[in-house]
Protein backbone atom coordinates (compact mmCIF):
# COMPACT_ATOMS: atom_id res chain seq x y z
CA UNK A 1 0.00 0.00 0.00
CA UNK A 2 1.10 3.74 -1.06
CA UNK A 3 2.79 5.61 2.14
CA UNK A 4 0.86 8.93 2.87
CA UNK A 5 1.94 11.59 5.00
CA UNK A 6 0.61 9.96 8.18
CA UNK A 7 2.32 7.04 7.70
CA UNK A 8 5.55 9.16 7.66
CA UNK A 9 4.16 10.63 10.92
CA UNK A 10 3.93 7.45 12.41
CA UNK A 11 7.14 6.16 11.46
CA UNK A 12 8.55 8.92 12.94
CA UNK A 13 6.89 7.97 16.48
CA UNK A 14 7.17 4.68 16.33
CA UNK A 15 11.14 5.42 15.67
CA UNK A 16 11.03 3.14 11.92
CA UNK A 17 13.61 4.88 9.53
CA UNK A 18 11.92 6.45 6.67
CA UNK A 19 14.21 5.49 3.45
CA UNK A 20 14.23 8.06 0.61
CA UNK A 21 15.91 8.01 -2.53
CA UNK A 22 16.03 10.06 -5.79
CA UNK A 23 14.69 8.67 -9.07
CA UNK A 24 14.29 10.23 -12.76
CA UNK A 25 12.75 7.80 -14.68
CA UNK A 26 10.44 4.76 -15.32
CA UNK A 27 13.49 2.32 -14.61
CA UNK A 28 15.05 3.56 -11.66
CA UNK A 29 11.66 4.31 -10.12
CA UNK A 30 10.75 0.56 -10.76
CA UNK A 31 13.98 -0.67 -8.62
CA UNK A 32 13.31 1.38 -5.97
CA UNK A 33 9.97 0.42 -5.64
CA UNK A 34 10.31 -3.51 -5.92
CA UNK A 35 13.24 -2.47 -3.01
CA UNK A 36 10.64 -1.21 -0.81
CA UNK A 37 11.92 2.45 -0.72
CA UNK A 38 9.83 4.33 1.49
CA UNK A 39 9.22 7.52 -0.67
CA UNK A 40 10.87 8.56 -3.82
CA UNK A 41 12.64 12.03 -4.61
CA UNK A 42 12.46 13.11 -8.39
CA UNK A 43 15.03 15.91 -7.23
CA UNK A 44 16.38 18.58 -9.29
CA UNK A 45 19.83 16.56 -8.85
CA UNK A 46 18.48 15.47 -11.86
CA UNK A 47 20.03 18.60 -13.90
CA UNK A 48 23.61 17.12 -12.85
CA UNK A 49 23.33 13.43 -12.81
CA UNK A 50 21.10 12.69 -15.57
CA UNK A 51 21.00 16.20 -18.01
CA UNK A 52 25.25 16.53 -17.52
CA UNK A 53 24.78 20.35 -16.16
CA UNK A 54 27.34 21.46 -13.85
CA UNK A 55 24.76 22.22 -11.23
CA UNK A 56 20.78 22.23 -10.68
CA UNK A 57 20.28 25.87 -11.26
CA UNK A 58 19.25 25.48 -15.41
CA UNK A 59 16.66 22.87 -14.41
CA UNK A 60 12.90 23.63 -15.34
CA UNK A 61 9.59 22.94 -14.28
CA UNK A 62 8.63 21.18 -17.62
CA UNK A 63 11.91 19.13 -17.01
CA UNK A 64 10.54 17.87 -13.70
CA UNK A 65 7.16 16.88 -14.84
CA UNK A 66 8.80 15.23 -17.79
CA UNK A 67 10.65 12.86 -15.46
CA UNK A 68 7.55 12.95 -13.24
CA UNK A 69 5.57 11.25 -14.71
CA UNK A 70 7.93 8.38 -16.10
CA UNK A 71 9.10 8.01 -12.10
CA UNK A 72 4.94 7.58 -11.35
CA UNK A 73 4.83 5.10 -14.43
CA UNK A 74 7.63 3.26 -12.58
CA UNK A 75 6.97 3.16 -9.15
CA UNK A 76 2.65 3.21 -9.24
CA UNK A 77 2.59 2.54 -5.34
CA UNK A 78 4.91 5.04 -3.73
CA UNK A 79 4.85 8.14 -2.32
CA UNK A 80 6.62 10.85 -4.82
CA UNK A 81 8.03 14.34 -3.69
CA UNK A 82 8.43 16.86 -7.16
CA UNK A 83 11.17 19.69 -6.16
CA UNK A 84 10.72 22.51 -7.59
CA UNK A 85 13.51 23.85 -9.42
CA UNK A 86 15.03 27.38 -9.24
CA UNK A 87 12.66 29.94 -10.26
CA UNK A 88 9.23 28.40 -10.31
CA UNK A 89 8.64 29.24 -6.59
CA UNK A 90 10.46 33.03 -6.24
CA UNK A 91 8.66 35.04 -8.36
CA UNK A 92 5.14 35.55 -7.14
CA UNK A 93 2.62 33.88 -4.72
CA UNK A 94 0.52 33.12 -7.81
CA UNK A 95 2.82 31.83 -9.75
CA UNK A 96 4.43 29.68 -7.12
CA UNK A 97 0.90 27.85 -6.28
CA UNK A 98 0.07 27.63 -10.39
CA UNK A 99 3.61 25.85 -10.49
CA UNK A 100 3.08 23.86 -7.72
CA UNK A 101 -0.64 22.53 -8.61
CA UNK A 102 0.93 22.11 -12.12
CA UNK A 103 3.68 19.22 -10.13
CA UNK A 104 0.49 17.40 -8.50
CA UNK A 105 -1.70 17.48 -11.66
CA UNK A 106 0.57 16.89 -14.74
CA UNK A 107 2.57 14.14 -12.70
CA UNK A 108 1.15 11.96 -9.73
CA UNK A 109 3.07 13.14 -7.36
CA UNK A 110 2.05 13.22 -3.62
CA UNK A 111 4.52 16.16 -2.41
CA UNK A 112 6.15 19.17 -3.48
CA UNK A 113 9.67 19.62 -2.13
CA UNK A 114 11.23 23.39 -1.79
CA UNK A 115 14.86 24.99 -0.31
CA UNK A 116 14.68 27.31 2.13
CA UNK A 117 18.81 29.09 2.57
CA UNK A 118 18.85 31.60 5.26
CA UNK A 119 19.29 34.10 2.40
CA UNK A 120 15.32 33.81 1.26
CA UNK A 121 14.17 32.59 4.54
CA UNK A 122 10.91 35.08 5.24
CA UNK A 123 10.00 34.11 1.67
CA UNK A 124 10.54 30.66 2.10
CA UNK A 125 8.33 30.61 5.21
CA UNK A 126 5.64 32.52 3.14
CA UNK A 127 5.48 29.89 -0.32
CA UNK A 128 5.26 26.88 2.46
CA UNK A 129 2.12 28.32 3.82
CA UNK A 130 0.99 29.69 0.45
CA UNK A 131 1.42 25.56 -0.96
CA UNK A 132 0.45 24.27 1.94
CA UNK A 133 -3.01 26.15 2.00
CA UNK A 134 -3.42 24.70 -1.10
CA UNK A 135 -3.64 21.22 0.08
CA UNK A 136 -0.56 20.72 -1.33
CA UNK A 137 2.04 18.25 1.42
CA UNK A 138 5.22 20.33 1.39
CA UNK A 139 8.87 19.27 1.79
CA UNK A 140 11.12 21.27 3.45
CA UNK A 141 14.86 21.74 2.53
CA UNK A 142 17.72 23.25 5.09
CA UNK A 143 21.37 23.11 5.79
CA UNK A 144 23.10 23.13 2.78
CA UNK A 145 20.44 24.36 -0.28
CA UNK A 146 22.55 23.77 -3.57
CA UNK A 147 20.08 26.47 -5.60
CA UNK A 148 21.76 28.77 -3.78
CA UNK A 149 25.32 28.07 -4.75
CA UNK A 150 25.50 31.39 -5.89
CA UNK A 151 24.39 33.48 -3.36
CA UNK A 152 26.38 30.94 -0.40
CA UNK A 153 29.66 30.38 -2.03
CA UNK A 154 29.75 26.79 -3.17
CA UNK A 155 28.85 23.35 -1.62
CA UNK A 156 29.58 23.77 1.76
CA UNK A 157 29.18 22.48 4.82
CA UNK A 158 26.43 24.39 6.95
CA UNK A 159 25.57 25.13 10.52
CA UNK A 160 29.35 24.61 11.85
CA UNK A 161 29.64 27.85 13.69
CA UNK A 162 27.33 28.69 16.49
CA UNK A 163 25.31 31.21 15.04
CA UNK A 164 24.68 29.08 11.35
CA UNK A 165 23.97 26.60 14.14
CA UNK A 166 20.87 28.27 15.87
CA UNK A 167 20.00 29.87 12.48
CA UNK A 168 19.05 26.54 11.24
CA UNK A 169 17.60 25.13 14.33
CA UNK A 170 15.19 28.22 14.18
CA UNK A 171 14.21 27.78 10.01
CA UNK A 172 13.28 23.82 11.06
CA UNK A 173 11.04 25.03 13.94
CA UNK A 174 9.86 28.23 11.64
CA UNK A 175 9.10 25.47 8.51
CA UNK A 176 6.96 22.78 10.52
CA UNK A 177 4.85 25.81 11.48
CA UNK A 178 4.24 27.45 8.34
CA UNK A 179 3.38 23.67 7.57
CA UNK A 180 5.52 21.65 5.88
CA UNK A 181 5.42 18.09 6.70
CA UNK A 182 8.75 16.75 6.11
CA UNK A 183 12.42 17.95 6.28
CA UNK A 184 15.56 17.31 4.24
CA UNK A 185 18.62 18.04 5.82
CA UNK A 186 21.58 18.68 3.58
CA UNK A 187 25.23 18.57 4.67
CA UNK A 188 25.33 19.60 8.56
CA UNK A 189 26.62 18.16 11.86
CA UNK A 190 25.46 15.54 12.92
CA UNK A 191 24.32 17.16 16.02
CA UNK A 192 22.15 19.78 14.48
CA UNK A 193 20.51 16.46 12.57
CA UNK A 194 20.15 15.15 16.12
CA UNK A 195 18.71 18.48 17.61
CA UNK A 196 16.67 19.31 15.13
CA UNK A 197 14.83 16.19 14.89
CA UNK A 198 14.52 15.69 18.63
CA UNK A 199 12.89 19.42 18.19
CA UNK A 200 10.32 19.25 16.03
CA UNK A 201 7.27 16.75 15.42
CA UNK A 202 7.74 16.27 11.56
CA UNK A 203 10.10 13.80 10.16
CA UNK A 204 13.67 14.65 9.03
CA UNK A 205 15.29 13.09 6.56
CA UNK A 206 18.96 13.74 6.48
CA UNK A 207 21.85 13.71 3.28
CA UNK A 208 24.96 13.99 5.09
CA UNK A 209 23.59 14.45 8.36
CA UNK A 210 24.39 12.01 10.56
CA UNK A 211 22.54 9.13 11.66
CA UNK A 212 20.03 10.34 14.05
CA UNK A 213 17.41 12.04 11.38
CA UNK A 214 14.35 9.62 11.36
CA UNK A 215 14.92 9.03 7.52
CA UNK A 216 17.81 9.30 5.11
CA UNK A 217 18.21 10.03 1.59
CA UNK A 218 20.74 9.53 -1.09
CA UNK A 219 20.76 10.29 -5.04
CA UNK A 220 20.23 6.78 -7.01
CA UNK A 221 23.04 7.57 -9.72
CA UNK A 222 25.45 7.92 -6.30
CA UNK A 223 24.60 4.80 -4.32
CA UNK A 224 24.66 2.71 -7.88
CA UNK A 225 28.62 4.34 -8.96
CA UNK A 226 27.08 6.26 -11.84
CA UNK A 227 27.86 9.77 -11.33
CA UNK A 228 31.06 11.80 -10.70
CA UNK A 229 30.11 13.38 -7.54
CA UNK A 230 30.92 11.26 -4.55
CA UNK A 231 31.03 13.26 -1.31
CA UNK A 232 31.74 11.62 1.84
CA UNK A 233 28.04 11.41 2.91
CA UNK A 234 27.52 8.60 -0.19
CA UNK A 235 27.87 5.21 0.15
CA UNK A 236 28.49 3.48 -2.96
CA UNK A 237 27.10 0.39 -3.13
CA UNK A 238 27.53 -0.93 -6.88
CA UNK A 239 29.89 0.44 -9.69
CA UNK A 240 27.76 0.71 -12.72
CA UNK A 241 29.72 2.96 -14.42
CA UNK A 242 32.12 0.68 -15.04
CA UNK A 243 30.50 -2.56 -15.38
CA UNK A 244 28.30 -0.76 -18.12
CA UNK A 245 31.00 0.41 -19.75
CA UNK A 246 32.74 -2.25 -19.64
CA UNK A 247 29.37 -4.31 -20.82
CA UNK A 248 29.19 -2.03 -23.47
CA UNK A 249 32.87 -2.40 -24.62
CA UNK A 250 32.15 -6.40 -25.33
CA UNK A 251 28.80 -5.39 -27.43
CA UNK A 252 31.52 -3.44 -29.68
CA UNK A 253 33.98 -6.29 -29.94
CA UNK A 254 31.19 -8.66 -30.31
CA UNK A 255 30.40 -6.48 -33.40
CA UNK A 256 33.45 -5.83 -34.55
CA UNK A 257 34.89 -9.50 -34.82
CA UNK A 258 31.62 -10.69 -36.03
CA UNK A 259 30.62 -12.68 -32.80
CA UNK A 260 27.31 -10.57 -32.99
CA UNK A 261 24.79 -11.59 -34.32
CA UNK A 262 24.65 -15.32 -33.72
CA UNK A 263 22.14 -17.76 -34.78
CA UNK A 264 19.66 -17.15 -31.89
CA UNK A 265 20.02 -13.45 -32.86
CA UNK A 266 18.99 -14.41 -36.45
CA UNK A 267 15.34 -14.73 -38.31
CA UNK A 268 15.25 -17.04 -40.80
CA UNK A 269 12.35 -17.47 -43.93
CA UNK A 270 9.09 -20.96 -42.89
CA UNK A 271 10.91 -23.55 -45.11
CA UNK A 272 7.82 -25.56 -46.76
O1 LIG B 1 17.56 17.32 -5.70
C1 LIG B 1 17.79 16.37 -4.94
O2 LIG B 1 18.02 15.24 -5.37
C2 LIG B 1 17.78 16.63 -3.51
C3 LIG B 1 18.37 15.58 -2.63
C4 LIG B 1 19.84 15.60 -2.75
C5 LIG B 1 17.89 15.71 -1.24
O3 LIG B 1 17.34 17.64 -3.10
Amino acid sequence: MMKNVLSFQKMKMKNKKIVMLTAYDYPSAKYAEIANVDVLLVGDTLGMVVLGYENTLQVTLDDIIYHTKAVRRGAKNTFIIADMPFGSYHISDEETRKNAIRLITETGANAVKLEGGSENRLATIKTIRSISDCEIPVVAHLGLTPQSINSIGGYKIQGKKDAQYQQILQQAIDVEKAGAFMLVLEAIPEKLGKEISENISIPTVGIGAGKYTDGQVLVYHDILGMSDFQPKFVKKYANLEELISNKIGEYCDDVKSEKFPQKENIYYPIED
